[in-house]
């Protein structure tokens, strides 16, 4: 039965991280795998997680199946994190899921059990597991233009011009905040557009929000998709606790689905608990467990909104750093992308030949395409890297 199976080559970011383990030179800089790491190059757990932690130890009643739906508490915190002040929050439900990921699938299924003929949009470049996810669920998946090569910002003319195209029988894909892979984010006029443009063609807009409160900051990071949920009636958001409660291997996340009605969102939830039985069944609860006794408790809410902001402060000073060192060095402008960029990432578009010779010669790993992760540096490799990267330029 397996033997026509063929080998397969391994997951590229996760070879790469191999090889930089491996990597005997001290002066090595990781620069590749998506997690935010302090200036020591720690990946800390948050003090109001260890927090909730102990509280939730001390006080589980039981192990026993929790349904579903997941955490109920937890699906009504967080629909509140990202809706409060909305008229959303009225006809909405959310669905307690492992992960983004799992939020994604699971809105990937409904979209297909609803409207199996439906294309969902992506940007051109996105996140590398959007693709595969919307196909798994039996979806057509198409591209939209999206970063301008040469301003490495978004080309939302082109952006805007495409979805204009668009009609009932189309899902669009956004990233709520920090683009992965790029960093570059979409203005509040455009996000004004899409609203305009999905209620004029029909189009269902999908917004993934895995970097909430990292970009520019809790509040302001909800900017677009407010913007979305104030004006269109049908809405689809994944939402992540990954990184901004740093629960990577948690797997917590939520599958929320905004309609006309709040009987719709119910009828709507109760479908995907459905389609979350014909896969993983219930998800795991302790991250979602943690998520809930942080966001009902004023003391710890403001110990992690603390944290968040010096994460988010760290990685804004560091894009700062990087670009008035390039700005030093090279006496050009042609690296302030840099700090346009918001969050975890920023895509260089750095040819193969350069990041091989990053990597070889320098020992700096950094993913195909050029996405650095600029939450994964310190600041005392600040000149390192650039020395090294204007060293190699023109590769
Ligand atoms: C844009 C985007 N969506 C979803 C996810 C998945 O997040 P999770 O770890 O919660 O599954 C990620 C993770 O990197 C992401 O970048």
């Amino acid at each position: 039965m397996f033997q026509a199976i063929p080998a397969k080559k391994g997951d590229s970011i996760l070879a790469l991280m191999t090889e930089y383990k491996n990597d005997p030179r001290t002066e090595k800089m990781d620069l590749g795998i998506g997690v935010y790491r302090d200036d020591t190059g720690n990946t800390p757990i948050m003090q109001a997680v260890l927090e909730a932690q102990t509280l939730l130890h001390n006080s589980e009643p039981t192990k026993a199946y929790q349904g579903l739906i997941g955490d109920a508490e937890f699906n009504e915190v967080i629909a509140k994190l990202l809706l409060q002040g909305t008229d959303a929050l009225n006809r909405c439900a959310a669905l307690h899921t492992p992960g983004a990921s799992g939020a994604l699938r699971n809105l990937g299924d409904l979209i297909y059990a609803t409207k199996p003929d439906a294309t969902v949009w992506i940007s051109n470049p996105s996140y590398v597991n959007h693709r595969p996810i919307m196909e798994k669920a039996g979806l057509k998946v198409a591209e939209y233009p999206y970063l301008n090569p040469e301003t490495k910002l978004v080309d939302e003319q082109a952006m805007l011009a495409k979805l204009a195209e668009l009609g009932e029988n189309d899902v669009v894909l956004l990233h709520g905040c920090c683009h992965n892979p790029s960093g570059a984010d979409i203005s509040i006029d455009t996000w004004q557009s899409i609203a305009e443009l999905a209620n004029k063609t029909g189009f269902l807009p999908f917004v993934d929000i895995a970097y909430h409160g990292l970009g520019d900051g809790l509040v302001e990071d909800l900017k677009g998709l407010h913007t979305i949920v104030n004006q269109v009636e049908e809405v689809l958001i994944s939402t992540s606790c990954s990184k901004n409660f740093g629960l990577y291997r948690e797997r917590t996340g939520a599958a929320i689905v905004v309609t006309n009605t709040q009987q719709q969102a119910i009828n709507s939830r109760a479908l995907m608990c459905e389609l979350a039985r014909g896969s993983y069944s219930m998800p795991p609860s302790h991250g979602a467990g943690v998520v809930k006794t942080i966001l009902n408790d004023e003391a710890l809410t403001a110990t992690w909104k603390q944290e968040l902001t010096q994460m988010t402060q760290r990685v804004q000073g560091l894009r700062n750093a990087l670009v008035a060192e390039f700005q030093a060095k090279t006496q050009s402008n042609r690296y302030d992308y840099f700090a346009q960029h918001k969050g975890m990432f920023s895509l260089t578009g750095f040819s193969d030949a350069m990041l091989e010779k990053l990597k070889q010669d320098y020992g700096i790993y950094i993913v195909q395409g050029g996405r650095i992760n600029v939450a994964g540096l310190k600041q005392a490799e600040i000149p390192q890297l650039i020395s090294a990267i204007l060293a190699c330029e023109g590769l």
